[in-house]
């Protein structure tokens, strides 16, 4: 290892997910998550289970993550961790982690936003490649479990959330509607597996009517249930008769609600590069859509499958520019659930 490289341990615990990452001047070298399985027969996260189960992951995540990328702990320059927003009791366990570490080390904790760390995750770049990244201005998509947000992103830590959700996250609204379609808990991927097989327009439903590039979710999950609930009374199998259809009208009606509101957004910033961020920037549906902008002079950026979804290497890239443009990160953070970008 180059004895200037800037090595960065990132580690994200917000909700059920514990991940660690090594990127070394800004490329990554180990990217590793431990999923928890824990949580698939309550149907959700269950935040005491989740805690806990970070608790038990935490430690050899973090080791396999340093013997993958090669890097000895002595090498570290700063660790980088999620602060919020997430579940408190899941946060706690990888601030606590990272700040103990550091102490031990003797290097700098760097605290790190969660929804910050999602967008950022563009600027990840490869060891062996170079990939094209986002220039600013840009507006960034971010579309997750908790979370749907136009973001106007002016420099690396310059963002302002120009429109958002009033209710529901479009994430939720596919983790609810594949409930009711008797889908397991994370329902989103289950819905686009689904949804690749089936005729988009045989089902619609409606559009919300929201002011500015806001965003509304829950009326839909209530007329998709009123039209689920009626079939139902005719044909008890029409779920599992019809579920590939069904999925891929729900699906087609969440990328139509999201994608008309951002070339709205992009009419109004007049700014024509965009991005996508978040878990559900990992549907297929949405990345198709977006890739057909792309003809009205638009330019667009979709992260890689693994950054999409909760991961750390996008809380190890925030870390690292953080630390190289001297934000100020040394105050001593206490983590917060519902921390705002
Ligand atoms: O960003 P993320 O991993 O965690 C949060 O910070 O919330 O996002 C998780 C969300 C879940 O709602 C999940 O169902 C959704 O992203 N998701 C998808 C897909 N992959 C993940 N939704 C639709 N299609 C997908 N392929
Ligand atoms: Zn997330």
């Amino acid at each position: 290892m180059h004895q200037s490289s800037i090595i960065i341990l990132g580690i994200e615990s917000s909700c059920d997910d514990t991940a660690a990452a090594i990127i070394s001047d800004g490329k990554v070298l180990a990217n590793i998550i431990a999923n928890q399985e824990v949580h698939k027969k309550y149907g959700g996260v269950v935040p005491e289970l989740a805690s806990r189960a970070h608790q038990q992951n935490i430690v050899p995540v973090v080791d396999a993550t340093l013997k993958r990328a090669g890097v000895n702990k002595n090498d570290i320059t700063a660790i980088a961790f999620t602060n919020g927003p997430g579940l408190l009791g899941s946060l706690l366990v990888g601030s606590s982690f990272a700040k103990t570490l550091s102490i031990g080390l003797n290097i700098p904790a760097i605290a790190v936003n969660h929804m910050q760390g999602h967008i950022l995750a563009h600027f990840i770049q490869e060891l062996n490649e170079e990939k094209e990244i986002p220039e600013f201005p840009f507006l960034c998509l971010t579309v997750s479990g908790g979370h749907t947000q136009i973001v106007r992103v002016d420099d690396f830590f310059k963002m302002e959330v120009i429109g958002e959700t009033i209710d529901d996250a479009a994430g939720e609204a596919f983790d609810k509607v594949a409930k009711m379609l008797q889908l397991p808990y994370p329902g989103g991927p289950l819905v686009d597996k689904y949804a690749k097989e089936g005729n988009p327009n045989r089902f619609s439903f409606p559009h919300p009517k929201v002011e500015g590039v806001n965003f509304s979710f829950s009326g839909l999950k209530t007329s998709i249930l009123y039209f689920l609930q009626k079939e139902l009374k005719t044909n008890p199998d029409f779920i599992n008769e019809n579920i590939k259809d069904i999925c891929a009208g729900v699906q087609k009606t969440i990328v139509d609600i999201l994608i008309e509101k951002l070339v709205k957004a992009v009419n109004e910033t007049n700014i024509k590069q965009i991005a996508i961020a978040g878990g559900v920037s990992a549907n297929s549906g949405l990345r198709t859509a977006l890739q057909s902008l792309t003809q009205e002079d638009i330019r667009v950026f979709i992260p890689k499958f693994e950054y999409c979804t909760d991961n750390a290497a996008m809380i190890a890239i925030t870390g690292y520019y953080n630390y190289i443009k001297n934000q100020d990160f040394s105050k001593n953070s206490i983590p917060n659930a519902r921390m705002k970008l």
